[in-house]
């Protein structure tokens, strides 16, 4: 198809640049903060297996087929699916995989923001010295408190969204990427140092084998489901934002091994972050399945009982802070982008105006841990409910739409020579699964799970 050489947002400066910001994305809340609640809620090992299942067997596919029509398109997702579509000869309605992913990275902003900022927020709690020799119970007290202040939370959303919003505008040269390459090392150091913590802590064994051992009786239609959509969102797939990176990838990377290298490290920091969490849950006698605050209860009590531990609690909050910016200016970028192309503004008046959106939405999640924390929907409150219909309900079903699209959808020549896979085999059996299995898979898990 023509497509363009250049994108008018600018291009990454080489692959590596590409794959920093892939996996300043991918890696986010999601691997510290949710992938191990979910986990406990869900019952440990056979969810992790599950949901390593749905990382390789459809993630990584969707992965590089969302990569791969990015480049081809050189735009937001909106317009690349709009252009990409027509040249295919296919419905218009195709178009709507880019709308309905800019309405999903809107709603998951909105979230992402109010939960981002309790990490900022303890940063400072852990660098007062708040949880030297603290006990759980101080811990969930302490976490209690920050949650039920409904003032203090938006104070907190407000300035991580100011944060996102002012890398967004700057653009992808002079935000992103710069941001990106001082964020992303830092991260790894940290989680590394932590994790050697948890080995020598009393609960390791412990903590593993809940992580690993798997008993498959604690398995329900909704645990597949909340495993599936997980893949999605750790991965930043199904909405454009990996799309949209892609439409900024140099045209002489390689788009199969540069997705399957992003999995690997996001699949190694969820894990990293379960083993680091895990442990210290069970040697203080609590629960796996506390929910939300799970990384919030326990993380501080073995930085208040290691030696320097507020230096680290201090550095391993801003590491939290710093792996969750570099994932919410992806959820930004696809809406953002397409208000320059389309409606001529620039990309700060563009990138404010998302901004403030999910910001006023924000509110809303804000309440729900305190004020609105009673009022629910199917036993969810709206925090719940947002998360729960982004990401397992538009997320999957995105990439379900994407994967038709590629595989059914697209001459079969263009697709081939953007991706430009060396190995036949390896070709063709993307294709089957984009075709058949991711398609089937989803659907199934989505019906099952839901009814
Ligand atoms: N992947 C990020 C995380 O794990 C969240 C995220 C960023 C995301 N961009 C996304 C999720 C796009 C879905 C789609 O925290």
């Amino acid at each position: 198809m023509a497509a363009e050489q250049n994108s008018i947002h600018g291009l990454w400066r080489n692959r590596w640049l590409f794959i920093l910001a892939a996996t300043g994305s991918a890696v986010g809340l999601g691997n510290i903060w949710k992938f191990p609640y979910i986990t406990g809620e869900n019952g440990g090992g056979a969810f992790v297996l599950v949901y390593l299942f749905c990382i390789c067997l459809i993630g990584l596919p969707v992965m590089l087929a969302e990569v791969m029509l990015g480049r081809m398109g050189r735009q937001s997702p909106i317009n690349t699916m709009t252009a990409i579509a027509k040249d295919a000869g296919a419905n218009r309605l195709w178009s709507g995989i880019g709308w309905m992913g800019a309405v999903a990275g809107f709603l998951i902003l909105s979230f992402y923001s109010v939960i981002a900022g309790w990490a900022l927020a303890y940063i400072f709690r852990m660098a007062g010295g708040m949880f030297e020799g603290a006990s759980a119970e101080v811990a969930s007290t302490t976490f209690g408190n920050l949650v039920g202040n409904p003032e203090v939370l938006l104070a907190w959303h407000t300035i991580f969204m100011v944060i996102t919003i002012a890398v967004v505008a700057r653009g992808v040269n002079q935000g992103l990427e710069k941001a990106i390459r001082i964020l992303m090392p830092m991260l790894f150091v940290l989680l590394f140092l932590l994790l050697g913590y948890a080995l020598s802590s009393d609960g390791f064994s412990q903590g593993f084998s809940f992580l690993f051992s798997f008993d498959f009786s604690k398995l329900t239609g909704e645990s597949i489901v909340v495993a599936l959509g997980h893949a999605f969102f750790t991965l930043s797939l199904g909405l454009g934002a990996i799309m949209a990176y892609g439409a900024y990838m140099p045209s002489d990377v390689s788009i199969g091994k540069t997705v399957v290298l992003v999995g690997i490290l996001d699949t190694l920091v969820a894990l990293a972050a379960g083993l680091a969490i895990f442990p210290i849950v069970f040697a203080n006698g609590m629960e796996p399945g506390a929910g939300p605050g799970l990384l919030f209860q326990t993380l501080p009590i073995a930085f208040g009982q290691m030696p320097a531990g507020t230096l680290f609690g201090t550095l391993f909050f801003v590491l939290i802070t710093f792996a969750a910016w570099s994932s919410s200016i992806s959820l930004a970028e696809p809406i953002v982008a397409w208000a320059v192309e389309s409606k001529g503004m620039s990309r700060a008046h563009a990138a404010t105006w998302v901004g403030v959106a999910a910001w006023v939405l924000g509110i809303g999640t804000v309440l729900s841990f305190n004020l609105w924390s009673d009022y629910k929907v199917f036993d969810k409150t709206l925090f719940d409910l947002l998360d729960f219909l982004t990401t397992n309900i538009l997320l999957p079903l995105g990439g379900l739409f994407i994967a038709l699209f590629v595989g059914w959808v697209m001459h079969k020549s263009d697709v081939a020579a953007e991706v430009r896979m060396s190995n036949p085999t390896l070709y063709k059996a993307w294709m089957i699964v984009l075709k058949f299995i991711a398609p089937v898979a989803v659907a199934v898990v989505l019906i099952n799970g839901l009814l």
